[in-house]
């Protein structure tokens, strides 16, 4: 079953067997040998591979179609717009999100959670407001808010980690209140791998609090299911180039009536209705929240990325990556000197392996696995809260997707062997 860009039709997929060594022939850079090794990429946390199909997608929009967007009367101007804005439809649904005027194009989940900060938090925070974050996020829901609070006078409050990397929830509601306008939260971490149990927390802000619930599921929507209107949070953020789509461009999800109430982000053109000497007056949305020429064949290739996930199937694709995981734990845990990070239920983790390996560099750990041709993550993973939680300057990380198989596994514990018998 190879679902690339020659993918037999829907029909003949309706019981596709998952296979991951044969999904990967659909991802030409997963074919070739790096330092004379066949590539064993295990950096998908950080972003990851294409498949044929959307290479396609993107060469044949250049190819073809390609116009602005919104703008012209010609058939390639009208083309184009057709695309982009079905892919907003497709890309929504993928989420849940049943209203395409909810779903505003971004460059990834940095861009995504910078406009709810200086959009809605500087339009809306007062001196004395209060931003629930936790300790396990990634540092783009961390600066935009510190950025907001200074000029704000907002507080930063945070919720702690336990020491298996979970969440403590039990302190959660104490730390809710009146005050608390935001609690905006990470669904996956990018370190521990910790999944999060969104919707019990959205249920507990609820009970506690007036506040909005922003998630960040840049390491969530790749990996597993996710529904944002069963969530019942009010905003979502994810990126594209970690779900096979193409880089620079992402989405924010959130509630039509919370957009409605939010001003421009950035201004320009495409986000007006008219402007005037005095002043101007906004486009509907999503439109509102995009100005300037967007990232049109970003926007379809992640269409095709979609497309391209529904037909692997998000159940199967977050069923191998749990049974890679257990895989993997259990075999890394025959080399001497590793101690792994993050829960050790699996079940409440995604495919990420964060850990230490007795005194080893990880720089040293991971320039060693490069000359074995495999590619893996070191340093503080843009969460240098959590690496002080866990004492730690930098870890090596493992990241896995649905193209990874076993094998890749077993050569980077042959090659953790190697590290091990150099380092001692
Ligand atoms: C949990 C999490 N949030 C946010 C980001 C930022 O994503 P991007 O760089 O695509 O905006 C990342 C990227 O690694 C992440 O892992």
């Amino acid at each position: 079953m190879s679902l690339g860009a020659t993918a037999p039709s829907r029909a003949t997929l309706a019981t596709p067997v998952f296979d991951p060594a044969v999904l990967r022939r659909d991802f030409p850079i997963l074919d070739q040998e790096v330092n004379s090794r066949d590539l064993v990429y295990l950096d998908n946390a950080a972003t990851t591979q294409k498949p044929a199909s959307v290479l396609t997608a993107l060469e044949s929009y250049y190819r073809r179609d390609n116009a602005n967007v919104h703008r012209g009367i010609h058939e390639l101007s009208r083309r184009a717009t057709v695309a982009y804005e079905d892919a907003r439809a497709r890309v929504g649904r993928f989420v849940g999100a049943t209203d395409p005027a909810e779903v505003i194009f971004t460059r990834g989940t940095t861009e995504s959670i910078n406009l709810m900060a200086w959009s809605w938090g500087l339009d809306v925070l007062r001196e004395g407001d209060e931003i629930l974050l936790t300790e396990m996020e990634h540092h783009s829901n961390v600066v935009p808010w510190q950025l907001v609070a200074q000029r704000t006078g907002a507080t930063l409050r945070w919720l702690e980690i336990d020491d298996q990397g979970l969440l403590e929830l039990d302190a959660l509601p104490k730390l809710l209140g009146q005050r608390t306008r935001l609690v905006s939260l990470t669904h996956v971490s990018n370190v521990l791998g910790t999944v999060n149990p969104v919707a019990d927390i959205v249920h507990t802000v609820r009970e506690h609090s007036d506040a909005l619930v922003l998630i960040d599921g840049a390491q969530a929507v790749p990996h597993l299911p996710v529904d944002v209107r069963s969530l019942g949070c009010d905003a979502y953020a994810f990126s594209g180039h970690k779900m096979c789509g193409p880089t620079g461009i992402g989405v924010l999800w959130a509630r039509r009536a919370l957009l409605d109430s939010m001003p421009p982000f950035q201004g320009g053109g495409e986000m007006i209705r008219v402007v005037e000497r005095e002043g101007s007056t906004w486009a509907d949305l999503p439109h509102k929240f995009e100005a300037g020429t967007p990232n049109i064949a970003g926007a379809i290739g992640l269409s095709a990325a979609v497309d391209y996930l529904e037909r692997v199937g998000m159940a199967a694709i977050a069923r191998h990556e749990h049974e890679l995981l257990t895989y993997a734990l259990d075999h890394l845990a025959e080399v001497p000197g590793f101690r792994g990070l993050g829960p050790d239920q699996v079940e409440l983790r995604s495919g990420v392996i964060s850990f230490a390996l007795g005194d080893a560099h990880p720089h040293d750990i991971s320039t060693i696995l490069d000359s074995e041709g495999i590619a893996v993550r070191a340093g503080h993973h843009c969460a240098q809260l959590v690496m002080r939680h866990l004492g730690l300057p930098a870890t090596t990380r493992a990241s896995f997707y649905f193209y990874n198989t076993t094998d890749d596994v077993d050569r980077m514990v042959t090659a953790l062997h190697v590290v091990k018998g150099i380092f001692g």
